[in-house]
């Protein structure tokens, strides 16, 4: 039995056609099954509504984004706002993404003004952390966290503090077939619930990286692992349904 809801997160990236959404979803609601977890997904911006308008058919997944800016509105060419998402009941939105900080260059301060903006505009916001191999190796993982968790989160006050949850993907995991094993990811979310200023005890913080149907459960077991932000595994209906259901599972 989990102290906090379990989370799973399908960031679908820069993945699926409107047919692959339709089948999907055609697929899920043939599996039918009973949510205990939270079960949501992040995909291409403009599939938005679209996703919006078939889970509120289905009923148990909520919809948010991959990214957005660090501005609300002007001249910001293909941009995204954070109020704009607000504004069509979206419930989400990652940012921070070692996608989004390696290939566009997005630096800590960058992603601070991203956070603090998403914040006040009411989304849930899943900040992502995690280190380099290089890092690993030279045993900085701790210190390259704790970089990213001070200045992307300065000036969280209380009141939004709520709607904070982290994610933890070391950049050495994504995508690879890698997964850190349960103890070393149970081992840098627990000095993530340290070093959290507020909220730290009911934060959620997911596991991303490698995560898929036959390594989620070991995953779960551990004290401070509240679910997972899962990109290739969350792309078939029957993997995402399998997470799903293991994190049902973890939350009885
Ligand atoms: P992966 O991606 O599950 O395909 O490793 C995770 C992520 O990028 O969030």
């Amino acid at each position: 039995m989990k102290k906090r809801e379990v989370h799973i997160v399908g960031n679908w990236k820069m993945h699926q056609t409107l047919v692959e959404i339709s089948h999907f979803f055609i697929e899920m609601s043939k599996m039918k099954m009973e949510l205990k977890c939270k079960a949501w997904i992040a995909p291409q911006s403009i599939h938005i509504p679209i996703l919006k308008e078939i889970a509120f058919t289905t009923g148990s997944i909520q919809i948010g984004a991959q990214n957005c800016c660090e501005h609300e509105s002007g001249a910001y060419t293909g941009e995204v706002s954070p109020l704009a998402l607000a504004d069509i009941g979206v419930e989400f939105v990652i940012i921070g993404h070692s996608e989004r900080r390696s290939i566009y260059g997005e630096k800590n301060e960058v992603l601070n003004k991203k956070v603090l903006l998403a914040l006040k505009h009411g989304l849930k916001v899943i900040y992502c952390v995690g280190e380099t191999l290089a890092e690993r190796e030279a045993e900085q993982t701790f210190n390259v966290i704790e970089n990213q968790l001070s200045i992307g989160l300065r000036n969280v006050t209380p009141e939004s503090a709520h709607l904070l949850m982290i994610a933890y993907e070391p950049v050495w995991a994504i995508g690879t077939g890698k997964t850190a094993t349960a103890e070393q990811a149970e081992e840098v979310h627990a000095h993530i619930r340290t070093k959290l200023k507020l909220n730290a005890e009911q934060t959620i913080i997911l596991y991303g990286g490698s995560v898929k149907p036959d390594n989620i459960d070991s995953l779960l077991r551990q004290e401070n692992i509240d679910g997972a932000l899962v990109g290739g595994a969350s792309l078939k209906a029957q993997d995402f349904r399998a997470l799903c259901s293991s994190a049902s599972t973890a939350m009885m």
